[in-house]
């Protein structure tokens, strides 16, 4: 497919009113994307779980202008409050995706939008905010249009997404979605996430995520500037090689429940995450000395347990701690007592794999 096969046919009907809502979650990657060319297109595939707990609630109400202007025109609240303060960035969203939206400019909308997740809490909002906002989009155009397939649906929906957030492209769809052309993945695309298509094993299918808030301070440095900082990176070509490698392996460790290897790829690639900070120039830390506590007690309390519980990162110095559901009774008092005291104000966040997008 192509960004063409993205630009509806004219529409039949444009309706002069009306509410959509969608909940739409954040989603944690467990091969990581970093690193972006023209348009969003990722320089390397990654493979995410989708998350149930961190989700964004958007609603947006559309009313026909009496006129169609050259501006687009809306009004947006942030958890009950007018948010000038994000109306930039969906402006910029909206200029993105006019050419495949191309009813945008023809209303005024109210968009209302909340966090599951507390604010400032160092979660990225940006998966789940900008899929919810994609998602409501695209269900006016259905409403606009004879016909459109629940396939095309999702995959429009995940391409208007990537284009307001590389990430937000891997949250409509559950439990496990892949982004970027790769050949061990069939039907693997730049352009949009698809769901897994291959086996999963029914142990990585009920899987836990303990998202604990480690800095929940701005970061120093944002993710547009990191995936920048990946051109003329000196290890570009080995962390992208390397993120088809990782790719290739979960095939098998994904479908037979191979716990140990999961658990390498996935601890690796997010230490690869942040070797690429740490080796870009400027180069840049985002852990902090307590996120490598929480590294370090895991590894101990994996060895004397003998469980399967890992870590993975964000662009950031929050942990997940991720680990099976039939390992959950020990390794939820480990996290209370040994992880959770090097947390910001003993805060963290219980959440698990889930299965999408829902309209509300
Ligand atoms: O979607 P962005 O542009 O905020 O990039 C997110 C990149 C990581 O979260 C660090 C990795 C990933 O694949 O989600």
């Amino acid at each position: 497919m192509s960004e063409k096969d993205f630009i509806p046919v004219p529409y039949t009907t444009l309706k002069e009113e009306g509410t959509v809502s969608y909940s739409s979650p954040s989603n944690i990657a467990l091969v990581k994307y970093w690193g972006k060319r023209d348009n969003q297109i990722p320089a390397n595939p990654s493979i995410s779980f989708t998350l149930a707990a961190c989700v964004t609630k958007t609603s947006v109400n559309y009313k026909k202008k009496d006129q169609k202007s050259d501006e687009f025109s809306f009004d947006l609240f942030f958890e009950g409050e007018a948010k000038e303060e994000f109306k930039p960035k969906i402006n910029t969203f909206l200029k993105r995706i006019e050419v495949y939206l191309p009813f945008l400019k023809e209303y005024h909308f109210v968009i209302k939008t909340s966090n599951s997740f507390p604010h400032s809490s160092g979660i990225a909002s940006s998966a789940s905010g900008m899929s919810a906002l994609a998602l409501c989009f695209m269900e006016m155009e259905k409403t606009f249009l004879d016909t459109l397939s629940n396939e095309h649906f999702n995959r429009k929906v995940s391409f208007l997404a990537r284009l307001g957030s590389g990430s937000a492209c891997r949250s409509i769809e559950g439990p496990l979605v892949q982004w970027g052309e790769t050949p061990s993945i069939e039907g693997s695309s730049n352009l949009f996430g698809i769901k897994y298509p291959d086996k999963v094993h029914d142990v990585l299918n009920n899987f836990h995520d303990t998202i604990l808030l480690v800095d929940k301070g701005e970061k120093q440095v944002s993710s547009t500037v990191g995936h920048e900082l990946m051109h003329g990176h000196p290890f570009a070509k080995q962390r992208f090689d390397q993120a088809h490698d990782n790719l290739q392996k979960l095939k098998s460790v994904l479908s037979e429940g191979d716990l140990d290897t999961f658990i390498n790829i996935v601890e690796s690639e997010a230490l690869t995450l942040h070797a690429m900070m740490m080796t870009s120039n400027p180069y840049f830390i985002l852990m902090k000395p307590n996120t490598l506590s929480i590294i370090n007690e895991i590894w101990k309390f994996r060895q004397v347990s003998k469980t399967h519980v890992c870590f993975t990162l964000d662009a950031g110095a929050n942990v997940h701690v991720l680990y099976p559901e039939n390992e959950k009774d020990i390794v939820f008092p480990f996290i209370k007592e040994k992880l959770v005291p090097y947390c910001q104000n003993g805060q963290y966040i219980c959440d698990r794999i889930g299965l999408g997008a829902k309209k509300l």
